[in-house]
């Protein structure tokens, strides 16, 4: 899951490529590097760390040359170093490369046998000296990279040029992302049509299995099986305004406060808001006909799926599988064909979600997504998609995406439960006006922002901080701590209150936080215990609920007062204190809220 990008230009291509790379910073940001071919002669400038440092490097060390290649790099093989930046290079030609080459060891023993020294511990090396081999046995460049990639295992994204091509670059997609752009006699490669954007809004994907041979006068694609074959071009809505922060200082702030807005335009997908009324595109299968839902996804799309697996079972009476989508390709379910697999993804391109997708639809399943990104391989891969209307996401940890695939959700939970039968007409409008409440109660929380800025003070010292709920907001729970850890390093863990006892509890002392989402469901009560369990052995409370101080019948370090809203839409609206929580601890500690360490935005390796 890094970012790559290639220019076939008319004039300098230094620039463009670093502007293509921001658009691709969210895949990863260890190190970046770019690649130009001038006078027959090919260089390069790679730099540790984000992709600013680059730009200061090229600042002093500009890099002519109009056709280019650029990479920025989340490390898989080889620490994030400059010596392991892409891209790599022998005199003949560079590489850029996107996935995990899985044989690279048996090819790096293979290539060293033959005498050339290995000068980087990446798997992506191997691809130059491979393609160099070739070509000093005489075969062209194209000859040479279909013989190269016969002996590559995995799933990768590759760009290639050569030094004695200056009108070629040839490019190869197996399972990871590559859109390919067409310009004024000018081509251009990245891995997704975000990144080509400023340049072009003429997009061909390639499918997997294609590599493309790239001219600045258009390309020519084959299959696998070296076939040529025909993509369609289709014209991108990708915008070419870079997103900004706004007034905010971090886009994950501003992202929290479009929410009201994105959910809002969210919803109106799905609902009739004069009629309180669903209005569900038509859908390829049929509640009816169904045993079960399967669903699967990754980290807090993950979390939106759990959220749904209890509404579907309450409303509509239809059981859920669930599984993070890293066991689930594994895990050979079993499937009854017909069935519903149902895939949550932001980015669409997640490397495991996308595998389960293709396992479930090898198993006869109706293939339905819910993304964000409509140009996403997941969503091109589904039946049918349900997008979420966020907007860009750039932040890596994930907040708008994930109360608007919540919004999905719960719309597609109604319409399962009217259609089991399950919902009468007068259930429906009641939670559909719930559902339409959403953004208000989501506005008034995030009017004042003080509590969490004062908390933010004590959860910073802390080593441990526990989440707990119940029920619906069990997987708030989860999600609170998750985004805890991403963005502060703080160590954090979700249960499910009622488990407290059965461990967890052994954790709690006075120097342990616990922050507990109780609002005045049929659970209360039950949640009110728990927190009881952790009051009488010193735990710090923190307590988000819309009951008042004196029903908690336990001393609480501080309260979030929580709108009252119906149960069943809690969900979306206790996201937004989790959220708020993470956010200003992290500020507080000074961590690149962003972009935090080790980790990317959209994660299209394994
Ligand atoms: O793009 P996706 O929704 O498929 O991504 C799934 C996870 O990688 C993602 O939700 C991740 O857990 C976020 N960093 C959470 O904030």
């Amino acid at each position: 899951m890094c970012g790559i990008v290639g220019i076939l230009g008319r004039e300098p291509v230094a620039g463009k490529l670093v502007d293509a790379l921001k658009r691709l910073e969210y895949r990863g940001y260890d190190s970046a590097g770019i690649a130009t071919l001038e006078a027959g002669k090919l260089t390069r400038l790679r730099a540790e760390g984000k992709l600013r440092n680059l730009e200061d490097r090229l600042a002093k060390e500009p890099l002519r040359g109009n056709t280019g290649i650029g990479h920025t790099r989340w490390a898989t093989h080889g620490a994030p170093t400059e010596n392991n930046a892409h891209p790599h290079m022998t005199g003949r030609v560079s590489v850029v490369h996107n996935g995990i080459i899985e044989n690279f060891q048996e090819l790096r023993t293979a290539i060293a046998e033959t005498g050339t020294v290995l000068t980087t511990d990446t798997d992506t090396e191997v691809v130059a000296h491979l393609i160099t081999h070739e070509l000093d046995e005489g075969h062209d460049p194209v000859v040479a990279v279909l013989h190269t990639l016969k002996r590559l295992e995995g799933a990768f994204a590759l760009a290639i040029i050569f030094r004695d091509h200056e009108d070629l670059m040839i490019a190869a997609r197996q399972g990871s992302p590559l859109a390919v752009g067409f310009g004024d006699g000018e081509m251009y490669l990245g891995s997704d049509a975000i990144a080509l954007a400023p340049f072009t809004d003429t997009i061909t994907y390639l499918q997997d299995g294609d590599w493309a041979v790239m001219t600045r006068n258009g390309l020519a694609i084959r299959d696998r099986e070296g076939n040529a074959v025909e993509r369609p071009v289709q014209k991108s809505v990708a915008s070419a305004l870079m997103v900004d922060k706004g007034n905010h200082r971090h886009f994950m702030a501003k992202e929290i406060h479009e929410q009201p807005e994105v959910v809002s335009h969210t919803l109106a997908h799905y609902i009739d808001f004069t009629n309180t009324r669903l209005q569900l595109p038509d859908l390829p299968f049929d509640f009816t006909n169904l045993n079960r839902i399967v669903i699967s996804a990754c980290g807090t799309a993950y979390y939106a799926g759990l959220v749904a697996k209890y509404w579907f079972e309450r409303y509509a009476r239809l059981p859920v599988d669930i599984d993070v989508a890293s066991e689930f390709r594994y895990r050979e379910v079993p499937l009854e064909p017909g069935g519903l697999a149902l895939f949550i993804s932001q980015s669409g391109e997640t490397a495991d979600t996308l595998a389960t997708l293709r396992y479930c639809r090898e198993q006869d399943q109706h293939i339905a997504s819910i993304v964000n990104v409509r140009e996403s391989s997941i969503a091109r891969d589904s039946d049918i998609v349900l997008p979420t209307l966020a907007g860009p996401e750039i932040g890596v940890a994930s907040t708008k995406a994930f109360t608007c695939q919540l919004a999905v959700l719960a719309c597609l939970a109604i319409a399962a439960g009217r259609a089991r039968g399950h919902l009468s007409e007068q259930d429906e409008t009641e939670l559909v006006g719930a559902l339409i409440g959403v953004p208000r109660h989501m506005s008034a929380l995030l009017r004042d922002e003080s509590g969490f800025e004062a908390l933010s003070h004590t959860l910073s010292k802390a080593h441990d901080v526990l989440y707990l709920g119940r029920g619906v907001n069990f997987p708030i729970a989860l999600e609170g701590a998750l985004k805890l850890k991403e963005i502060s390093y703080i160590h954090a863990e979700g249960y499910a209150a009622g488990e407290l006892k059965h461990g967890p509890i052994a954790l709690i002392d006075e120097s342990v936080p616990v922050v507990v989402a109780a609002p005045k469901d049929a659970l209360f009560e039950k949640t009110l215990s728990n927190l009881q369990e952790v009051a009488a052995r010193g735990g710090q409370i923190i307590v988000l609920s819309d009951a008042g101080e004196a029903e908690l019948g336990c001393e609480v370090m501080a309260t979030i007062p929580m709108p009252h809203a119906h149960d069943f839409v809690n969900p979306l609206i206790y996201a937004i204190p989790m959220q708020l929580i993470a956010y200003y601890t992290a500020v507080f500690m000074g961590t690149d809220v962003d972009q935090p360490r080790n980790l990317a935005k959209s994660v299209t390796v394994e």
